[in-house]
């Protein structure tokens, strides 16, 4: 990502995830400091643990006493904003299987092969405008748009209110670089989001639309199973909106910008376009948007050496796993056939991520489409702008001329 590297800190114990050189910068020589000092940082004014090795983040990944019940994003664990008990992604077992359980065959490699025709057209009609208008914006005018329309369809939420959904989407993990963590423009975003989301399933059980996608999923569990409030539908159907329209956009633009950067791997891409996912996956890799998400021990854990105590938290820096030298060759590169078999993109263990073969797809439908599309395009470097963010960084808007 084109933004400024900070200068090496004097200890790694002065590193703090909310520091304007992490929100504002390029935290990657950060987190290789991390890593190579100290990949096992406890920070006393947090009483949490910093952890920035693969191996590490592979491992506890999957240990059962991380809870996520006391929330995932470092506002939730580091400065206290409230957890939201209604989402899966913060839901420990049995919770967790009952609502993955209704969700998985909505996300299934086969339901996102599925979904391919659909996002081809949209993607087509995106990326003639560009082309036609001789550049524009790849995330707002071309991933965006895909990925929410994706998200409308996995959800059921109206594809019709895309423009809004995506102002909502991108205002969510809004940020103000003065005061750490959540803010009023988010909330604001999320009290708006939650009452439409509302106002739909009234609708559907008013009989005046009809329930799709995750919506139908659950309303149909719903009905076997009372203990599922009208509030998980809610927030369910909005942690998957979010996560859909989010995460995916700044992937996609990644991918561009690195196969500008890299024209040895354009030119691979061009010579087989089947290494379309890869070129995709490859960026979430290197520009692995979410930074980190932590969990809370919920017991004493001994785990290699140390003991992580009841009550602290464990933050997984996911960005610098994705950049470790001990299990990624030349990690700083974007090699679109390197081919590894693990990556912590997705996450690890019972909370890996639910969107991943829909976001595979999406992923792969952007990148050949929009190379069929367009002649060799320039990024505007000038005139695009990243995220100034702690939580989940990437491109908010990559211009291109062609
Ligand atoms: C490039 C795109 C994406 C990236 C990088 C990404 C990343 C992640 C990661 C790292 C996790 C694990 C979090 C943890 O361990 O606490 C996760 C979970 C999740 N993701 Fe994604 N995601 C992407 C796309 C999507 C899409 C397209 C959807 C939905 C349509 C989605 C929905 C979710 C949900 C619901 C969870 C929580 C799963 C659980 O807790 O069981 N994500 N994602």
């Amino acid at each position: 990502m084109t933004m400024t590297s900070p200068e090496p800190l004097a200890a790694a114990r002065d590193y703090d995830p909310f520091m304007p050189l992490v929100i504002e910068g390029d935290p990657t020589s950060l987190y290789a400091q991390l890593r190579r000092e100290t990949p096992r940082l406890f920070l006393e004014r947090y009483n949490a643990w910093f952890f920035s090795s693969f191996e590490d983040i592979w491992t506890l990944s999957k240990l059962p006493g991380l809870s996520v019940a006391g929330g995932i994003t470092p506002s939730q664990l580091l400065l206290g904003a409230p957890a939201n008990p209604f989402m899966v992604s913060q839901m420990d077992p049995p919770d967790h299987r009952l609502y993955r359980g209704a969700l998985n065959p909505l996300f299934t490699a086969s339901a996102a092969r599925g979904l391919e025709q659909a996002a081809r057209h949209e993607a087509r009609e995106r990326i003639a405008a560009i082309r036609a208008a001789g550049g524009g914006d790849l995330l707002m005018g071309y991933a965006g748009p895909i990925a929410v329309a994706v998200g409308c369809w996995l959800s059921g939420l109206p594809r019709e209110d895309l423009p809004q959904l995506m102002r909502w989407t991108n205002k969510f993990f809004h940020r103000d670089p003065d005061r750490p963590g959540d803010t009023a423009v988010g909330a604001e975003a999320g009290v708006e989001f939650i009452a439409y989301i509302g106002e739909i399933l009234r609708d559907i059980r008013a009989g005046r639309r009809e329930a799709t996608g995750a919506f139908a999923a659950l309303i149909e569990r719903q009905r076997a199973d009372p203990a599922i409030s009208d509030d998980h539908l809610i927030f369910i159907v909005l942690n998957l909106q979010i996560g859909a329209g989010d995460t995916v956009p700044k992937s996609i633009s990644a991918a561009f910008h690195r196969l500008w950067e890299n024209p040895q791997e354009r030119a691979k891409l061009a010579a087989d376009p089947a290494l379309a996912q890869a070129a995709f996956l490859e960026a979430v890799r290197l520009d692995m948007p979410t930074q980190m998400q932590g969990r809370t021990a919920t017991e004493a854990i001994a785990y290699d050496g140390i003991v992580i105590q009841p009550g602290q938290k464990t933050m997984l820096m996911f960005a610098a796993a994705n950049r470790d030298p001990a299990e990624f060759d030349a990690p700083d590169a974007y090699r679109i056939d390197r081919g590894n078999r693990r990556t912590m993109g997705f996450g690890n263990g019972i909370h890996r991520c639910l969107g991943v073969h829909v976001a595979g797809m999406e992923g792969m439908v952007a990148i050949e489409e929009a190379m069929a599309a367009l002649p060799p395009y320039t990024v505007d470097l000038a005139a695009s702008r990243t995220h100034k963010t702690e939580y989940v960084k990437g491109w908010a808007n990559l211009m291109v001329t062609l």
